[in-house]
């Protein structure tokens, strides 16, 4: 089955441009042609897997790169969806984030030092139901660096395709800020529940 491209209602930012995302937009649907497009092709590759090992192997590699875009990007765009929104103090998610930094506006720096890691990638906070404690880190690139099976609840695309048109090369701190001021938090918070 092929997948098909998702649409965001994305309000007006307060520094990113609609210019930029909606070159962010396109990058994302590339990513859609790109795995519908491996997936369309190795079925006639596997045929014969010994011929197509080359192909084959290099479109297996290139599959999760396409799809991790893919999905991250779908974490990515609604959580401007609704407009800016900071969490509520009575939240489930506000509490958990008191107790593991000791105050919400502790976990912003942390998050923000983790989503300058140099090199292209995503800022991730995820959720570890087992262990009932948040786990943040750094994915590179896009496939590479992930908590097999943990819900993502936040998802900072820190790629410079993100910030470089508002910003230029040297922009990520700005564009950070930026994020972080447009985020709805409620989309967070629902994520959350529903990781529990
Ligand atoms: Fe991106």
């Amino acid at each position: 089955m092929a997948y098909t491209e998702k649409k965001f209602s994305i309000p007006s930012l307060d520094g990113i441009s609609k210019e930029s995302i909606d070159q962010h937009l396109a990058l994302y649907a590339g990513y859609i042609k790109s795995f519908n497009a491996i997936s369309a092709a190795m079925p006639e590759y596997a045929k014969d897997p010994e011929k197509n090992a080359l192909a084959l192997s290099e479109l297996a590699r290139r599959r999760s790169f396409e799809w991790d875009g893919m999905r991250l990007h779908e974490l990515y765009f609604p959580q401007f969806e609704g407009g800016a929104q900071m969490p509520s103090a009575e939240s489930a998610l506000m509490k958990q984030l008191e107790k593991e930094y000791h105050k919400f506006e502790y976990f912003i720096p942390y998050f923000t030092m983790i989503a300058n890691i140099r090199g292209p990638g995503w800022a991730m906070l995820y959720w570890d139901p087992e262990a009932k404690q948040f786990i943040a880190g750094f994915s590179e690139q896009q496939h590479q660096g992930h908590f097999v099976g943990l819900p993502v609840l936040l998802a900072l695309d820190v790629w410079e395709h993100a910030y470089l048109l508002d910003y230029g090369a040297s922009g990520r701190a700005k564009y950070i800020e930026a994020f972080f001021k447009n985020l709805n938090w409620s989309v967070i918070e629902r994520r959350f529940e529903s990781a529990q």
